[in-house]
């Protein structure tokens, strides 16, 4: 498995490659390397004949410096779980490198990100796009990997594409969660035993939620119940709950056939900053 540091190094890479005419999968990654990560390595492994991860602690989409300081990095573990799952580049490059000046470029997407983690992380989706684009730009993948945990980066990330027409396929996989249901995350490291048993209620509340909504097909009951089960036991401080289509990330407040709906989390436990997503796809009431 190739390391490469450099942006250089890794365009010169990437044109052999190019040279050479074979297919290749990109995984943007931050690092700290878990289960969900490398679900994204297996799908690519399967779909192309060479696979590239980069692991950036991309500096511009933290809107929280203590956020950023206490992100985790364990770069020796990382690379030894992404060549066992079968990487054959891994891009890690220097802030200094990426960013040789403070970049003036930004984004604004609309209604995607004027909704939950846009909301509440104003700048966020901005640092976020501009370091996809420029990953995509310096190793030009044919198709790139991404998890449904983070919906809004995945839609954003497409509208991007389609904007730009980025000749790159864009895969969304799902959530790879622990045996509790706690979505892995690279921030769940920073849980203490007790903070991840409690943080399992998110998925448990989820799932009540979804269930709910299938059969009582009413929004504000679906979220009632989801509320009621975050609220039965302490240590869960919800930022929003919110059902959305998943087509444009809007709000919904009454459910219409054939839509399908994601119910979006975020929250902190112990101080860490937590969210997940659960998807439902609405049916024609087969009653009528
Ligand atoms: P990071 O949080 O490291 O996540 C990298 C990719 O792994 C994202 O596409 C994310 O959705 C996916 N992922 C995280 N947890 C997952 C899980 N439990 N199951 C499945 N997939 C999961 O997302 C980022 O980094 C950054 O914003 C990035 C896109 C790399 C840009 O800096």
């Amino acid at each position: 498995m190739k390391v490469l540091t450099s942006p250089a190094a890794a365009r010169q890479a990437v044109d052999a490659l190019s040279d050479r005419g074979v297919t290749t999968g990109l995984v943007p990654t931050m690092g700290a390397i878990h289960r969900g990560h490398l679900s994204l390595v297996q799908a690519a492994r399967q779909e192309n004949e060479v696979v590239m991860a980069s692991i950036f602690v991309n500096p511009i989409q933290f809107n929280n410096p203590d956020d950023l300081a206490r992100y985790p990095r364990t770069l020796e573990a990382d690379l030894e779980k992404l060549k066992a799952a079968g990487c054959d580049l891994v891009f890690v490059p220097e802030a200094r490198d990426m960013y040789p000046q403070q970049p003036l470029t930004q984004f604004a997407f609309g209604p995607l990100d004027e909704v939950m983690e846009g909301a509440y992380r104003p700048g966020h989706f901005s640092g976020v796009a501009l370091v996809v684009l420029k990953l995509f730009h310096i190793l030009r993948p044919q198709k790139a990997y991404f998890g449904q945990k983070d919906l809004q980066q995945f839609k954003i990330i497409e509208r991007l594409v389609k904007d730009t027409s980025l000749p790159v396929t864009l895969r969304m996989l799902p959530i790879v969660r622990e045996h509790s249901g706690l979505a892995l995350s690279s921030r769940n490291q920073r849980l203490s035993g007790e903070g991840k048993q409690v943080a399992a209620r998110i998925f448990q509340a989820l799932q009540k939620a979804a269930l709910e909504l299938t059969t009582s097909r009413n929004i504000t009951r679906s979220v009632a119940a989801a509320q009621q089960h975050l609220a039965a036991s302490p240590g869960i401080e919800v930022e929003y709950l919110t059902w959305v289509n998943t087509d444009d990330l809007q709000p919904v407040e009454r459910i219409s056939n054939h839509d399908q709906l994601a119910l979006c989390f975020a929250g902190y436990v112990e101080g860490v900053r937590l969210i997940d997503n659960i998807i439902v796809d609405i049916h024609a009431d087969r009653s009528s």
